[in-house]
């Protein structure tokens, strides 16, 4: 099972919608089964999931200080994929809570605001010696902006090509407990979604591999 932790400092970034968002597509790509871990005691990922009604993803219910015995019990269980949503602030809680992760995914808004604020994400995954990414959320279509942020951010490290854009779908989508994908699977989102998923498999496929390279060596 490998484990994405979705983090930034910032509220509003897009956590939440991508970890819903994602675990949806890696299971449509057959990459499944995936669950979910809400760690944000405001609870918002598991909300959404509470209204859902379709059985997938699973949600398992973790505190912090439980976290990694229960990741021990998904892989048993034969789940392939853990998304960990997590609360927009850096306290010890997250440092835990990026312990854990295979990859780490930082979703960041086209602004300058949000741009300034990643830097200490990016810390917490360095400290952690965790591979991290960026993903470009709520992007407004051709802007100047979104191309000087990915340019900004492709200092810190690997930005997906997949940019998420500003789309009212993916908020009405989650009102019922859906996602872009279930409302209109052949829509744009359903699309970023699945190359975005794209980009995250082949960073988990790498970082695994950089991993058993090291435990030989
Ligand atoms: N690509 C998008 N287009 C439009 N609205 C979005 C998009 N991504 C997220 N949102 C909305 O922005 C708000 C913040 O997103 P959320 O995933 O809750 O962020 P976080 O978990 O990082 O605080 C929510 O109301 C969500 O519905
Ligand atoms: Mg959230």
């Amino acid at each position: 099972m490998q484990v994405v932790v979705l983090a930034s400092q910032k509220g509003g970034a897009g956590k939440t919608t991508l970890a819903a968002h994602l675990a949806i597509a890696a299971e449509a790509a057959g990459d499944g089964p995936a669950v979910l871990i809400d760690t944000d005691p405001q609870g918002s990922l598991s909300a959404w999931w509470n209204t859902r009604q379709a059985e997938t993803p699973a949600l398992a219910p973790s505190t912090i200080a439980e976290l990694a015995g229960k990741l021990e019990a998904l892989r048993a269980n034969g789940y392939a994929l853990a998304f960990i949503d997590t609360p927009p602030a850096i306290t010890d809680a997250i440092r835990a809570v990026v312990g854990v992760a295979d990859l780490v995914l930082i979703p960041t808004r086209p602004s300058p605001h949000d741009l300034r604020a990643v830097g200490s994400t990016v810390s917490l995954a360095q400290e952690a010696g965790k591979p991290f990414v960026f993903a470009i959320t709520q992007a407004k279509p051709n802007t100047k902006l979104t191309v000087q942020v990915v340019a900004a951010l492709s200092e810190y490290g690997a930005v997906a090509q997949a940019i998420m854009h500003d789309r009212v779908d993916y908020a009405a989508s989650m009102i019922d407990g859906r996602t872009v994908q279930e409302v209109d699977g052949k829509g744009r989102g359903a699309a970023e979604m699945a190359a975005l998923w794209g980009f995250v498999k082949a960073r988990l496929q790498k970082s695994t591999k950089t991993r058993k390279n090291a435990e030989v060596a």
